[in-house]
């Protein structure tokens, strides 16, 4: 399963999304409907910064309560003692586990999640489990990028005769073999049982400063590096980088970055869901 385990390394490096986070949820913030007193449910909320100074200043004052989940300990517990949240419990939960817990059962209002769905292999369950979690009438809202840009590293390094052994597989998007995986994401709410829908595609383009900037993103969002032991991490830095800059980025000869040097970026699609039960 795909949980983070370098909290601050993700925090520091993860100015890209938060800007993304940002300019999409002012661009649709009409699709974020919160009833008063409302309970909220957020699946996916990492070290807690972004959905503090974004997402969480959209809801109501009087909300009931916030459920704040992730698959990861080590996040939870950063953001548990970095994010002071009023009436908000934070818990260890995979979106897409088999039972829900009954006292989740259609006890939301609200369920959002930033930039978490494309780590999710089992869509499907992970939707049916929100519908299950939703009061009649509730709502969920979501961005995140349609597919990981790494994925092919990850396909790459699945196949790896050193680095194989380790489950890259772990890392695949659900739709990433499709042409448009927004697609796949309708389908999966339809399946739920979802009747209103939507999922909008925007593209966006992350330019990094210099070569510490894409490592250290690259790197804090891999998900499998934290497993590998200590005496080989060095060598798999290598290989995971060597394939970040011959799969992942572009080089832009016609701008530098801060050291003179030739820029990198990499352009990717995000999604914005937004359904109703
Ligand atoms: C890229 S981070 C996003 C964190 C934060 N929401 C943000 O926008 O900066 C994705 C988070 O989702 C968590 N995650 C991955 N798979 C999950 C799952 N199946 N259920 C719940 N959380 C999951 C990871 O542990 C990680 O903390």
């Amino acid at each position: 399963m795909a949980s983070f385990a370098l909290p601050q390394l993700y925090k520091d490096s993860s100015e890209k999304i938060f800007i993304a986070t940002k300019i999409l949820l002012e661009k649709y913030k009409h699709l974020i409907k919160i009833e008063e007193n409302a309970s909220i449910f957020e699946f996916g909320v990492g070290d807690g910064s972004h959905s503090a100074k974004l997402l969480y200043p959209l809801y109501p004052g009087d909300y009931k309560e916030i459920v704040a989940t992730d698959l990861s300990q080590a996040m939870l517990n950063y953001a548990k003692n970095n994010e002071n949240i009023p009436r908000c419990a934070f818990s260890l939960f995979d979106v897409a586990c088999e039972t829900v817990p009954e006292d989740y059962l259609a006890r939301f209002d609200n369920v959002f999640s930033l930039f978490t769905l494309m780590l999710v292999r089992n869509t499907e369950r992970a939707f049916k489990n929100i519908y299950a979690m939703l009061k009649p009438n509730g709502r969920i809202f979501s961005v995140f990028h349609s597919v990981l840009p790494t994925n092919q590293v990850y396909e790459k390094l699945s196949r790896h005769p050193i680095w194989g052994k380790y489950d890259h597989n772990i890392n695949i998007s659900s739709y990433y073999n499709e042409s448009q995986p927004e697609k796949g994401y309708e389908r999966a709410l339809k399946q739920a049982g979802f009747d209103d829908y939507t999922v909008q595609v925007e593209t966006f383009k992350y330019t990094f400063k210099n070569e510490k900037e894409w490592k250290d993103f690259f790197y804090s969002v891999n998900v499998v590096a934290p497993k590998i032991p200590q005496e080989e991490i060095e060598d798999y830095k290598k290989e995971f980088f060597k394939l970040i800059e011959n799969e992942v980025l572009i080089e832009d000869e016609s701008v530098t970055d801060e050291n003179g040097l030739n820029s990198r970026h990499v352009t990717l699609s995000l999604c914005v869901l937004s359904a109703t039960k």
